[in-house]
């Protein structure tokens, strides 16, 4: 006898949630691609998993069905975070047709992919070769998972997250600038996961000039997903003896500038890209337009509150990473946000509580406007 089993939702949620831990893993490996993750399931179980490679090819769905046999995959159901592609990759292919192939029955789609080249159109392949398309599965929680890629297309700016190790009391550095270190050894590893997972990092001169800091992910391993280093500099303040130029890998790193001193250019080390932005009064604003055209999806900015607190104040801070120690300073210890004028309690500013984790004596929250 033939026992049908049917896929409650709750099981198809569960499906969707491991497609989307595939998708976390890729977090600021896969460049301008989306970081995608998908799985296969048949008879109730996963029986593969696969996510976007480093760079952003192969595709997800390619790397999932390349590794299967044609028996696995006849009949079976396919979890995945993004719409597939219908635009075709280097092989000729695009990933709706591979699908289309491949014997697949089913696919859930947590979001329909931005990019007018796929947009609709992956799901129409998908129809016409009569497979069952279930899209909008889990929506709001893929779009998390993908939220700077999505940012890139609405608004034409990056995911813009400011991190901040705080003590206690909110203060990120002593009176005498002094901040090293604030928070734990476990929350500093955290930190440059944080960087692995951007695709770009921005700090200031007045924060290169205090704290020279490298900005490189020195995790084990994940050295190589350093992300794109990028220094706003107006009046070109900074030499090549800072250590951030000289840890940078092969790739460029950026400098933003108002300066019309070229004599200071020379300055710069040969990889650092100089962009000079003439407009003052949009000048943040047109950073985060260059950084976005340049595909830059998530933005991770470690500097002072000075800078921080420009970035709130344009609007142009989508979340705040605080790493909050058991360590208490002092009212003159530096605040993380400076003075905002509020004149009424309705007019602070709110921040949803995204996630929190417990790092040794320390808690880590990640908030968002
Ligand atoms: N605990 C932490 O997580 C943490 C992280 C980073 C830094 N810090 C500490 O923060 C301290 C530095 O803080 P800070 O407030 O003095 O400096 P900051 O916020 O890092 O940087 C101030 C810089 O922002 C630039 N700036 C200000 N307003 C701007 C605008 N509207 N548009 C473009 N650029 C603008 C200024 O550039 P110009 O020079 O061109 O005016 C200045 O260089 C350091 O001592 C460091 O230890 C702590």
């Amino acid at each position: 006898m033939i026992v049908k089993v049917s896929v409650d939702n709750s099981l198809k949620k569960y499906f969707m949630h491991q497609a989307f831990l595939e998708a976390y893993r890729a977090l600021g490996t896969t460049g301008k691609n989306p970081n995608v993750g998908c799985v296969l399931v048949k008879n109730n179980f996963v029986i593969g998993r696969a996510r976007t490679s480093p760079g952003g090819r192969p595709h997800a769905e390619e790397n999932l069905i390349s590794q299967m046999s044609k028996k696995e995959l006849k009949g079976s159901s396919l979890f995945v975070t993004l719409e597939p592609c219908a635009h075709k990759g280097v092989n000729g292919i695009s990933c709706a047709d591979l699908i289309s192939k491949s014997g697949i029955k089913e696919i859930y789609v947590s979001n329909l992919d931005p990019d007018l080249r796929t947009s609709g159109k992956g799901f129409e392949v998908l129809r016409k070769s009569r497979i069952n398309v279930y899209p909008n599965f889990l929506i709001n929680e893929g779009f998390n998972y993908n939220i700077g890629y999505f940012k890139n297309f609405s608004s034409n700016r990056p995911l813009v997250t400011l991190k901040f190790a705080i003590s206690l009391d909110g203060k990120i550095a002593l009176k005498n600038k002094k901040s090293k270190w604030i928070s734990s050894k476990l929350s500093r590893n955290f930190g440059h996961m944080l960087r692995a997972q951007s695709d770009g990092i921005m700090t200031t001169s007045t924060t290169v000039k205090d704290d020279n800091p490298k900005l490189t992910c020195r995790l084990n391993g994940l050295e190589k997903y350093s992300p794109l280093k990028i220094i706003v500099d107006r009046e070109l303040q900074l030499n090549d003896s800072f250590s951030i130029f000289k840890n940078s890998n092969s790739t460029k790193l950026i400098v933003y500038h108002n300066s019309n001193n070229k004599s200071k250019i020379k300055n710069y080390p040969q990889n650092a890209d100089l962009v000079y932005i003439k407009n003052k009064k949009n000048f943040l604003l047109f950073i985060l337009k260059d950084l976005s055209n340049r595909k830059i999806k998530n933005l991770l900015i470690e500097s002072g509150a000075t800078f921080g607190s420009e970035m709130i104040k344009a609007n142009l801070i989508d979340q705040i990473a605080f790493f909050r120690s058991d360590k208490i300073i002092g009212n003159d210890g530096l605040p993380f946000v400076k003075n905002l004028n509020l004149k009424t309690m309705s007019n602070s500013l709110n921040m949803k509580l995204i996630d929190f984790k417990i790092f040794d004596k320390d808690i880590y929250e990640l908030r968002r406007f």
